[in-house]
C-alpha cells in the first residue's frame, strides 16, 4: 500500500469553480504544451483520454505521441483493484527520475485513482503537480497554466451533471470507435469503487449520440461500441437503452454496434428486442455474473439471484440465436465458502460462456465490503480458485471455438495480425478474434472466412467467397 511521505512544499489550492462561461477553460498561456497521455484500465478510460485530447487540442495544446517529446505527462488511471494502483505508483516513481532531469516537466495524475486516493496520492508522490478526477477534465488547460506558473493544481470535484456532451473527443483513426453514452454508476455493488470515483449515473441525450455516430461514420469508423458502467440502464429522460440501440443501428453506413457492460438487472425486453431484430447490433453480450452463489451475490448487492441470471440467459439465448456471452467473475469475495465457489464453477459450466474475465477479490478502501465485511479468503486460496476458473473457462472456450471449425464466419478486417505480417486479423460479429491470410482483402472489408482450426482465443481460416 501507499505510504504517506513528506508533504509537498506548495500546498495544493482547493478547487475554485470556474468563473467563465466557456465550456472549456481556455488556456491564457501563450505557450502551447506538448502533452503525453498514458492510459490505464478500462475502455471508459481510453474514451476519457480521447476526451482529454479533445479538451487540450481545442485549447491550443498539442498531443505528443512519444513520451520523450512531452513537456506535460498525464497518467489517466484506474482504481478498480489494488494492483491497478500499485502499477501507477511504480510508474510515478520512474517518472520522478525523468522530472529531476527535465525541470519544467509537468506531471499529472488523472482519473479514478486520483479521485480515490485524493491527498494520499500527493503525500505518496509529492512531485506530482496536477491531480484531477474524472469530472474535471474541462479544467485541464487552466490546470496546466496554474502549474506552469508555480502552483500545483487539484480538482477532485464530482459533478453529477457533467456529461461532456458538448466536447468532441479526438480519436486515433481506425474502424472501432468507443462512444461513452453514460457516466457514473448508481448500483453500489459492495466490492466496487466505481460509484465513489465516478459519481452518480447520467446519460447523454440520444440526439447528441446519434449525431456523434453519424460523424464517426463520416470519419470512416465502421463499428461503434457504446460505453457505460451499466450501459443498459441508459435513460436520457425520453429514451431507454433499447431505443438507443435501434437509433444508432439505423444510422446510414454503420456496420456494427456493440456495447459494454450491461447489468443483468437492467436487461430489458427493449434491449433484447434490438439485439434480436437490428442486424447492426452484434450478437454478443458481456454480462457480468461475479458469482454463481446467490448468498454471495446478496453480500455483493448485485440485485439478482443465480436463478434470475440463469433465466435471463435462457431468455436471451432463445430470442437471439447464436448469441455469444462473456462475463466477469470475482473469486474469494468475503465469506465465499468452498460451496459458494463450487456454485460459481457449476453455473459457468452450465452457461458455457464464450469467454470470461476472472479476478481475485481486492478490497477497496471506501467501499461497503471494505468497511463491514471481512476479507477472509486467504490470498493462497484466492489464487487457487482463480486458477480453477481460468482452467475451466479455457476448456469451455476451446470447446466452443472448435464448433466453428468447418463453418464460415463473417469478419471485419481490422489490420495485420500481430504475429504474422502476411495475415490479417479481425473480429466476427460475436467477437471472436479470427486470423487469415491477407489475399486481396483490404482493411475495413467484411469478408467471409472458412474456419480451419481454433484455439481457446482465436479462430484461424482462409477467405472464401
Ligand atoms: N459495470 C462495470 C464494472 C466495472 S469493473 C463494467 O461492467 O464495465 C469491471 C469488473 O471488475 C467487474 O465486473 C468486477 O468483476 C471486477 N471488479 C470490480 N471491483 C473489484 C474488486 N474490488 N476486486 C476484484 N474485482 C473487481
Ligand atoms: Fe461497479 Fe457494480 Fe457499478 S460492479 S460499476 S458498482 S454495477
Amino acid at each position: 500500500m501507499i505510504k504517506p511521505r513528506v508533504q509537498t512544499k506548495n500546498p495544493i489550492p482547493l478547487y475554485q469553480p470556474l468563473p467563465i462561461a466557456d465550456p472549456i477553460a481556455q488556456s491564457d498561456s501563450p505557450q502551447p504544451r506538448r502533452v503525453y497521455i498514458e492510459t490505464y484500465g478500462c475502455q471508459m478510460n481510453v474514451s476519457d483520454s480521447e476526451l482529454m485530447t479533445g479538451v487540450l487540442t481545442r485549447s491550443g495544446h498539442r498531443i505528443a505521441n512519444r513520451i520523450e517529446d512531452a513537456d506535460v505527462i498525464l497518467l489517466n488511471t484506474c482504481a478498480i483493484r489494488e494492483n491497478a494502483e500499485t502499477k501507477v505508483i511504480n510508474r510515478l516513481t520512474q517518472l520522478s527520475h525523468r522530472k529531476r532531469k527535465q525541470e519544467d516537466l509537468i506531471l499529472g495524475v488523472c482519473g479514478c485513482m486520483a479521485q480515490h486516493l485524493r491527498t494520499k496520492l500527493v503525500e505518496a508522490a509529492p512531485y506530482v503537480d496536477l491531480v484531477m478526477g474524472p469530472d474535471a477534465y474541462r479544467d485541464l488547460p487552466r490546470a496546466i497554466n496554474s502549474v506552469a506558473s508555480g502552483d500545483p493544481f487539484i480538482n477532485l470535484k464530482l459533478d453529477k451533471t457533467e456529461d461532456y456532451a458538448d466536447i468532441a473527443p479526438i480519436r486515433k483513426d481506425g474502424l472501432r470507435a468507443w462512444l461513452t453514452i453514460q457516466r457514473g454508476c448508481d448500483k453500489m455493488c459492495t466490492f466496487c469503487i466505481v460509484p465513489f470515483v465516478r459519481g452518480r449515473e447520467r446519460s447523454i441525450p440520444l440526439p447528441i449520440l446519434v449525431d456523434d455516430v453519424k460523424r464517426l461514420v463520416d470519419e470512416g469508423f465502421k463499428e461503434i461500441v457504446l460505453l457505460g458502467q451499466t450501459v443498459n440502464s441508459y435513460n436520457d429522460g425520453k429514451h431507454d437503452f433499447g431505443g438507443l440501440l435501434y437509433a444508432v443501428g439505423d444510422v446510414d453506413g454503420i456496420e456494427r454496434v456493440r456495447f459494454t457492460s450491461p447489468h443483468p438487472s437492467d436487461a430489458s425486453g427493449g434491449m433484447i428486442d434490438a439485439m434480436a431484430n437490428c442486424a447492426q447490433v452484434c450478437k454478443h453480450i458481456h454480462l457480468p455474473l461475479q458469482s454463481g452463489s446467490t448468498r454471495i451475490l446478496k453480500k455483493m448487492h448485485r440485485t439478482y439471484t443465480a436463478e434470475e441470471y440463469r433465466t435471463l440467459i435462457a431468455t436471451m439465448r432463445e430470442r437471439v440465436p447464436n448469441l455469444a456471452i462473456s462475463t466477469d467473475i470475482i473469486v474469494g469475495f468475503c465469506g465465499e465458502t468452498e460451496q459458494d465457489f463450487a456454485e460459481t464453477c457449476d453455473l459457468m459450466s452450465e452457461i458455457r460462456y464464450d469467454s470470461a474475465f476472472t479476478f481475485k477479490y481486492s478490497p477497496r478502501e471506501g467501499t461497503l465490503a471494505h468497511r463491514s465485511l471481512e476479507d477472509d479468503v486467504s490470498e493462497k486460496e484466492k489464487g487457487k480458485r482463480l486458477r480453477t476458473v481460468i482452467e475451466l473457462q479455457e476448456k469451455i472456450s476451446h470447446e466452443i471455438n472448435q464448433e466453428s471449425v468447418g463453418k464460415t464466419v463473417e469478419v471485419l478486417v481490422e489490420g495485420e495480425s500481430r504475429r504474422q505480417s502476411d495475415n490479417y486479423q479481425g473480429k466476427t460479429d460475436n467477437f471472436k478474434t479470427t486470423v487469415f491470410p491477407k489475399e486481396n482483402a483490404v482493411v475495413g472489408d467484411l469478408v467471409k472466412v472458412a474456419i480451419e482450426s481454433a484455439s481457446a482465443h482465436t479462430l484461424v481460416g482462409r477467405i472464401t467467397v
